[in-house]
């Protein structure tokens, strides 16, 4: 009775769900991996990625075949047998240790065209290397690293794949310029140069380096929105020019580390137009990082997000607030195109001990709705998630929680938040069982998508409601760490037709994104969305 009034309400309004009847769901995968997920990335084999930092200590996972790291210059540990790296494995629940080398701490990354996640930066010794690490079908895979590729130090970067399939990489502690992966190409300006100035880095740094981790969006006509403390550009990287200032945000509220906010570009809608919107969510009064440090005293973050259609001529942040205040939140696209808002603290801010009254309470933000109908405020995790937490989308639609190092070594006890190394799950409303018969199930879609190209995906619903409560989208994956989530984006494709195979089969016919701007090339997982019921996510190239 509840599911058909519910299905019918839906049919009237809108297609994501309106009046969530759950608030979701907590499951603990593991007590313990070993390391804390500082840094998390899902690969197209269904595998995520995870790593913390090389210098502070024996993390809980032995290097295999007695394996171990020397460095001599490292001050905590010289020799350290330690695991700082897994991989850990959906399907079955298990995780394994990789090896890695030099510090990734506070570092950035983007997964390449073919697969292959690029990982930038750290500290200290870890401060110039590129890594990569490419998926693969065995357990023989491990990472590469490439000591003193990078042309400046990147600590604190953001990391963007461009239309081309090359990486940008934006910023750092104190590092006021970009560079590119790969290092040399022909059609950056001046080809001479590996760096190029960014003075907007430098003039949104003030006495709390409130801007970095910079948020990094690239806009559907191919420019990218960089925000930094609480301004905001449109810059053509190629001519290396800022091409338009945004209004700084409203409230004059610094939004990134280490007054981290978070900030999502919402869905690019190419069955409606080509707008892109963006928003941010939560942050820290100008002061909250140094009354921390200072004093630990620790000032209440801001309960608002912010929207700025940045494909508008004149736009302005509209702003909304919160159902609570949040600090170090991440801000995940769901596949229903809803905005998850999860992790974070109440008081003070980013950095070592630097904040108390976790929220474990995630929100999720339905951005098409009527303006008091869009938060909604989901079942707690039993665990702080503080500085160094990450949560990521998975396959299943399904999110991962790890994380959470607000020390500077791994500290189990003696302190109020102590390291976590465990990985929960939060199933959002949609995944639960009262939806079952309304949830598509992909049966066939074409591995490779072209651009513009339209193609079939054959998927089959118990309970079909209607067309235009169906919609199909692909997502590219983030790398989460530290509030921020690089390289995710949401493009709703183009609808075609339906068609009725069979009972309950249905072929949907939707066209490959229009351009290497509104989806820059490589693997996204896709989406049929039902009613506001996501299907599970499948894999798809898009060259
Ligand atoms: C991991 O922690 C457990 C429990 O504290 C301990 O017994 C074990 O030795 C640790 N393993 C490593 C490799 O540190
Ligand atoms: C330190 O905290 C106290 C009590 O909250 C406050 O009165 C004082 O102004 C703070 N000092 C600084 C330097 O922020
Ligand atoms: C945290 O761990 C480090 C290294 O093991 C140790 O020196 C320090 O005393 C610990 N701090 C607390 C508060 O337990
Ligand atoms: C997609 O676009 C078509 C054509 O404009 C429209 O009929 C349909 O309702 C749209 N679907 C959604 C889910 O917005």
């Amino acid at each position: 009775m509840l599911t058909l009034f519910l299905v019918l309400s839906l049919a009237i309004t809108s297609p994501s769900l309106s009046n969530l009847q759950s608030v979701g769901e907590w499951q603990v995968l593991h007590e313990n991996i070993g390391i804390s997920a500082m840094h998390m990335q899902l690969l197209r084999n269904n595998k995520v990625i995870m790593f913390d930092r090389t210098d502070f200590g024996s993390s809980n996972l032995s290097l295999p075949y007695g394996r171990c790291r020397h460095d001599p210059s490292d001050i905590i540990l010289q020799m350290d047998c330690t695991a700082h790296s897994v991989l850990y494995d959906i399907a079955t629940n298990s995780f394994r240790p990789l090896m890695v080398n030099t510090d990734t701490w506070c570092s950035s990354g983007s997964v390449l065209s073919d697969g292959t996640l690029l990982q930038t930066g750290g500290y200290n010794d870890g401060d110039r290397v590129v890594r990569t690490f490419t998926p693969c079908g065995d357990d023989n895979c491990d990472w590469i690293e490439y000591p003193s590729y990078l042309a400046d130090r990147r600590w604190y970067a953001t990391n963007q794949i461009l239309p081309d399939g090359r990486v940008i990489v934006i910023g750092g502690r104190r590092v006021f310029n970009y560079e590119f992966f790969p290092r040399t190409t022909s059609n950056v300006f001046p080809p001479s140069s590996s760096t190029f100035w960014l003075n907007f880095l430098l003039e949104t740094r003030d006495d709390e380096e409130n801007n970095l981790y910079p948020f990094v969006h690239l806009l559907p006509n191919g420019n990218l929105f960089i925000f930094a403390n609480t301004r905001a550009i449109s810059l053509d990287y190629v001519k290396n020019k800022v091409v338009k200032q945004f209004p700084p945000i409203a409230g004059g509220v610094p939004r990134n580390y280490p007054s981290s906010g978070s900030s999502v570009l919402l869905p690019i809608d190419e069955n409606k137009s080509s707008e892109a919107e963006v928003m941010i969510c939560g942050g820290a009064q100008h002061g909250s990082f140094t009354q921390a440090i200072t004093n630990r005293s620790f000032v209440r973050a801001i309960n608002n997000c912010a929207r700025l259609l940045v494909t508008d001529e004149n736009p302005v942040w509209k702003m909304e607030d919160m159902p609570m205040a949040r600090i170090m939140g991440d801000m995940l696209l769901l596949p229903t195109g809803d905005v998850l808002i999860i992790n974070g603290a109440e008081l003070g801010t980013a950095g070592w001990d630097n904040a108390a009254k976790p929220v474990t309470t995630p929100v999720i933000y339905q951005p098409k709705n009527e303006i008091e109908m869009r938060f909604h405020v989901m079942s707690p995790s039993p665990r702080p998630r503080m500085y160094h937490s990450a949560a990521i989308l998975l396959t299943d639609g399904r999110v991962l929680v790890g994380g959470s190092n607000p020390h500077v070594f791994y500290n189990f006890t003696n302190v109020e938040f102590p390291t976590d190394l465990s990985l929960e799950a939060y199933s959002p409303p949609y995944l639960s069982f009262e939806y079952a018969t309304m949830r598509p199930n992909i049966v066939y879609a074409d591995q490779v998508v072209g651009y513009g190209q339209p193609f079939t995906i054959t998927f089959n619903v118990l309970q079909y409601q209607a067309e235009d409560v169906l919609f199909v989208n692909i997502i590219a994956p983030s790398f989460t760490t530290h509030s921020i989530a690089m390289n995710q984006r949401m493009v709703v494709l183009r609808m075609v037709r339906i068609s009725q195979v069979s009972l309950g089969m249905f072929n949907v016919g939707v066209m490959g994104p229009s351009s290497t701007n509104v989806a820059p090339p490589g693997y996204y997982l896709l989406f049929v969305v039902h009613a506001g019921i996501p299907s599970s996510g499948i894999w798809v190239k898009i060259q």
